[in-house]
């Protein structure tokens, strides 16, 4: 197939288009070069139209002919400032809805998107006694006293985690998480109107070779990377009990490829979600501690007790629907990687 894949400059996008290529696929690759995910924006690797999808009409000639857009292009990270939200709303709502728009006019039929776990806002909970339990966001008093957990709304028990599956309430709460959810939403209005089918894969805390150095958008993974080629210990807020899932950004190429082969067979006006992970949760202390591990240098994490507010205490994916429907299963599990990512080497 001809894939046209947007982002593809990027850390994920270079993976993915490898994989794909891997896979016997020809790959039009397509990057805008924002100075937000290339930190030092030097020139586009070769064989890379720079292009921005909010102008997709523009160059809708790219798109004829391509069976799949794999659509990866966007302003990542959580949002640092309110001054950043025309930054999302341009590359990210406003971009996807122009790339679909181009994408019906070139008749491309297939979609598949970069979507994250951010759009879940929190992760599922259960009390002991009083079951499945959605907390509130956690107040400023109890984080400076240092209360990180979820209590029960009812008992006031520290919530247990459970793992969150893809049908769970959408619940954005940055920017960024507010336009992956809209760049969901408009997949599916589009998969309807082409009509298309669509599949948007929401990623959990992607890490490995490649990854950006420390921006003020980067995720954490890259950020105790960078603390260490610093000489600098990994600092670790709350508790370091906070809870994810790591996948490694081979398994999400890999997950891009399944999705890519599998929503051709999709049905027109189709539209499906799947969490990508590895499916081996992990605390961000023991995150930190694998990665210093795994470096030459003799640095331990320091637990901070430090807190940002729009932080969530666990996001646990349920791998079983991409396993079930796209036969996707992470390969790399986060003891391995996260240990070979204190070596990886990482972008500019
Ligand atoms: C991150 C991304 C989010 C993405 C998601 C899935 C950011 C800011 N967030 O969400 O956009 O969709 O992964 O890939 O890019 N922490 C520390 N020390 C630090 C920095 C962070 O301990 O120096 C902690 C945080 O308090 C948090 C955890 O690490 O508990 C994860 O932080 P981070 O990677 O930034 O955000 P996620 O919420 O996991």
């Amino acid at each position: 197939m001809t894939v046209l894949v947007t982002g593809a400059a990027g850390f994920i996008g270079t993976a993915t288009a490898t994989a794909l290529r891997a896979a016997g696929h020809d790959v039009v690759a397509v990057d805008a070069m924002v100075p937000q995910a290339h930190v030092r924006p030097a020139t586009a690797p070769e064989g890379v139209h720079v292009l921005d999808v909010r102008a997709a009409d523009d160059w809708v000639g790219l798109l004829r002919g391509v069976d799949v857009v794999c659509h990866l292009a966007a302003m990542v990270g959580a949002g640092v400032t309110v001054a950043d939200l025309p930054l999302y709303a341009a590359h990210n709502d406003l971009g996807t809805a122009s790339l679909l728009a181009a994408m019906a006019r070139a008749g491309v039929p297939r979609f598949v998107q970069a979507s994250s776990m951010v759009v879940y806002g929190e992760g599922r909970y259960r009390c002991p006694d009083h079951g499945h339990q959605t907390p509130a966001p956690r107040t400023v008093e109890d984080l400076d006293a240092g209360r990180f957990d979820n209590a029960c709304p009812r008992c006031g028990r520290v919530l247990d985690w459970e793992t969150v599956t893809e049908d769970a309430l959408l619940d954005p709460r940055s920017s960024y998480a507010a336009s992956k959810v809209a760049q969901e939403h408009y997949a599916t209005a589009w998969a309807r109107q082409a009509p298309g089918s669509a599949i948007s894969l929401r990623y959990h805390n992607v890490y490995g070779p490649g990854m950006p150095r420390n921006t003020p958008y980067s995720g954490v993974a890259a950020i105790f990377r960078s603390a260490m080629e610093a000489g600098r210990a990994p600092v670790v807020f709350e508790d370091g009990g906070q809870v994810r899932d790591f996948v490694h950004v081979e398994d999400v190429a890999r997950a891009n490829v399944a999705a890519v082969e599998a929503v051709g067979g999709r049905d027109h006006g189709s539209h499906a979600a799947y969490n990508v992970c590895s499916g081996e949760p992990v605390t961000i202390l023991d995150v930190a501690r694998m990665v210093t591990a795994g470096s030459a240098a003799s640095l331990s994490p320091v637990v901070s007790g430090e807190y940002r507010l729009g932080d969530v205490r666990h996001v646990v994916a349920s791998p079983a629907r991409a396993a079930d429907e796209l036969g996707f299963t992470a390969r790399v599990g986060p003891m391995e990687g996260l240990a070979r990512f204190a070596r990886d080497p990482l972008r500019a």
